[in-house]
């Protein structure tokens, strides 16, 4: 069989790296996989049930119950389903990017999810975002980009797209909030955020959408001779 091809992009919150990689799936023809939105709704599920999202052993114990898809629309859209109901719209309330955030360091929810990830990625070409793809989920991933940019950018941008869609948030609160998602999925011994020895950190802080998309479409050509 040919060799699919897998392009790991990771970074933290806000980076850009769900826009980026959809322009990127569209303009390749990959099937674009956000990681984030399967541990947003293992968050979801937490939130819903009432159990504390630290608590390991609650957590661990939820999870036999939760039957978790994910399925690509004819729009190349990611879609997510949690025992059958989609739940794509409401994994994306701030308080479940807080949930997402502690569940993830759960080595238990992390196990859990492993198995759906790679099956995407041997069933198709794709560009998988989130923290680990690089290091831990797909290690011989083909290309391995860390997207990061400043704190405050990374707020900002996020702002203005909860504003678009409007959520009634301030730019203090995504601050905040990015902030507390950046020590936590940082500091967690689970597969902490950090780029792969041999990721190409991509800083975008200066750059616009258009500029970013571009320098991962290059790495892209570059390294699968597209
Ligand atoms: O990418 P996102 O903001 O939708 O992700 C939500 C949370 O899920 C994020 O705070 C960390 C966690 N996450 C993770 O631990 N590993 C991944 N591969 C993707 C997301």
């Amino acid at each position: 069989m040919e060799e699919r091809i897998s392009v790991a992009l990771d970074g933290p919150s806000g980076a850009g790296k769900s826009t980026i990689a959809r322009a990127i799936a569209r303009r390749f023809g990959f099937v674009y996989v956000d990681t984030g939105a399967i541990y947003r709704t293992v968050g979801l599920a937490a939130w819903r049930r009432g159990v504390p999202p630290r608590d390991r052993e609650r957590v661990a114990s939820m999870l036999p119950e939760l039957d978790i898809a994910l399925r690509h629309g004819t729009d190349g859209l990611q879609r997510m389903y949690l025992n059958g109901e989609d739940v794509t719209e409401q994994i994306r309330q701030p308080e479940i990017s807080l949930y997402a955030s502690d569940v993830s360091a759960i080595p238990a929810v992390r196990a859990f999810l492993m198995d759906m990830q790679r099956d995407m990625a041997r069933r198709y070409d794709v560009v998988m975002d989130g923290r680990d793809i690089g290091t831990v989920v797909l290690p011989s991933a083909g290309l391995k980009v860390f997207l990061t940019a400043a704190p405050e950018v990374r707020a900002e941008r996020r702002f203005r797209e909860l504003r678009e869609k409007g959520t009634g948030v301030t730019l203090e609160e995504v601050f905040r909030d990015i902030q507390y998602r950046d020590e936590n999925d940082s500091s967690r011994s689970a597969a902490p955020l950090r780029p792969a020895e041999d990721a190409v950190i991509l800083d975008t802080s200066a750059l616009d959408f258009q500029a970013s998309c571009e320098a991962v479409a290059r790495l892209v050509e570059e390294k699968f001779g597209l």
